[in-house]
């Protein structure tokens, strides 16, 4: 029998458990109660609970998963926790909605699938930008052909993160976030991008570490075929003081933009008809109820799979296309090679890392 009201964990109760998850969480209180959290700084997880009246707290996934009977776990651990929480989750019967990115490679999240069950449990991530209306009603046009076909993309993530946002020991490190900008800020408008345009087919992609003391790149740009034939630019920064979020798409017969930075509203979306378009058919095409893309968006999603024992979105091959053309660009960026998609298969040592020793990289 489906839980009416899911029983709810949250693990790590950093920064984005505090701003994101729990308002999402407050704002389904019908449908779901969040009954323990769990942190390794088992200070943090008790002063976390206290503030937010949550019953428990544990100061590691093992013993909450032993003593506490849970429908969900919400993972938001630094990025090179996520896997094997994830997979310790699904073994003890309990799905996951996890943070991005989801892990650090190809091969971890063909792991993680592994052990998900028919019916569940599953493993979903967190890609918000999908959910909110502008986003869904783009997808609903892309998939009707309203638009015509999908001939150009422009998806850039131009961010400025400082020299003190990588004060934090996890950031700015392949072993614990996995890559700089196109893992941890542009895979939030590239897995848009993908969501809406479908596979890729090739990437050809340039890296550099020009100002911050990182080991990753700082910056990134990429250019992509699509599988329709469609070419996608990518520019993944954190060194913009002018921050912008944007993704353009033109399509035979319109162009359709989004500029936020941290989420978008409805205002936030422009749809220019191509000139041989009438008005009013154009007129109907933006969204008309308006929601915000969010956690709190994704959340109902997440929790509606969950009660009909169903597969979520971004879940599966739904969260692993942005994974591997991710691995495609670091591939790309290090060979100074273009890089196919069917390339990247388990021979392949971008897989396993996203970052491959020079001896290597003969391999590649
Ligand atoms: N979706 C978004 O828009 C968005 C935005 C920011 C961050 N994030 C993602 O959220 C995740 C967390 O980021 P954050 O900024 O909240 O980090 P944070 O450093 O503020 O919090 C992480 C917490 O996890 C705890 N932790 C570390 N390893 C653990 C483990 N093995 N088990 C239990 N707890 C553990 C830490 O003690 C800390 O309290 C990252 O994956 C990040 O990429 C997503």
């Amino acid at each position: 029998m489906p839980p009416t009201l899911a029983r709810v964990a949250i693990l790590g109760t950093g920064n984005i458990a505090e701003v994101c998850h729990l308002p999402a969480l407050l704002a389904h209180r019908e449908q779901a109660e969040v009954v323990a959290v769990a942190d390794l700084d088992a200070d943090r997880a008790v002063a976390f609970a206290a503030t937010w009246d949550i019953p428990a707290s544990y100061g590691d996934l093992a013993t909450m998963l032993a003593a506490e009977r849970l429908d969900l776990v919400i993972v938001c651990t630094p990025p090179g926790a996520h896997r094997d929480a994830v997979v310790r989750c699904l073994d003890a019967g309990v799905w996951t909605w996890c943070e991005k990115p989801p892990t650090l490679t190809l091969a971890d999240y063909d792991q993680v699938a592994a052990h998900e069950r028919e019916g569940g449990p599953y493993a979903s991530y967190v890609f918000q930008h999908r959910f909110g209306s502008g986003a869904l009603r783009l997808r609903d046009h892309v998939r009707a052909a309203d638009l015509g076909a999908p001939l150009v993309g422009v998806c850039h993530t131009l961010w400025y993160r400082g020299d003190d946002y990588y004060a934090v020991p996890w950031r700015g490190t392949w072993e614990n976030e996995g890559g700089g900008p196109s893992m941890g800020h542009g895979i939030h408008q590239m897995d848009l991008a993908l969501a809406l345009l479908g596979d890729w087919a090739q990437v050809t992609a340039l890296n550099a570490t020009l100002a911050r003391d990182v080991e990753t790149e700082d910056v990134a740009i990429a250019s992509v075929r699509m599988e329709s034939g469609a070419l996608l630019s990518i520019v993944n920064s954190v060194l913009s003081p002018r921050e912008s979020s944007y993704l353009r798409f033109d399509f035979t017969d319109a162009t359709v933009e989004v500029e936020h930075l941290y989420g978008y509203a409805n205002a936030d979306w422009k749809w220019t008809p191509a000139p041989h378009v009438e008005p009013e058919k154009a007129a109907f095409w933006p969204a008309s109820t308006d929601v915000p893309s969010s956690h709190t968006a994704q959340l109902s999603v997440v929790l509606e799979a969950l009660r009909a024992g169903r597969r979520p979105p971004v879940s599966g091959a739904d969260g692993r296309r942005v994974l591997e053309l991710i691995a495609g660009m670091y591939q790309s960026a290090a060979t100074g090679r273009t890089v196919e998609r069917r390339e990247l298969t388990p021979d392949n040592p971008y897989y396993h890392s996203m970052h491959v020793a020079p001896q290597e990289l003969s391999r590649a």
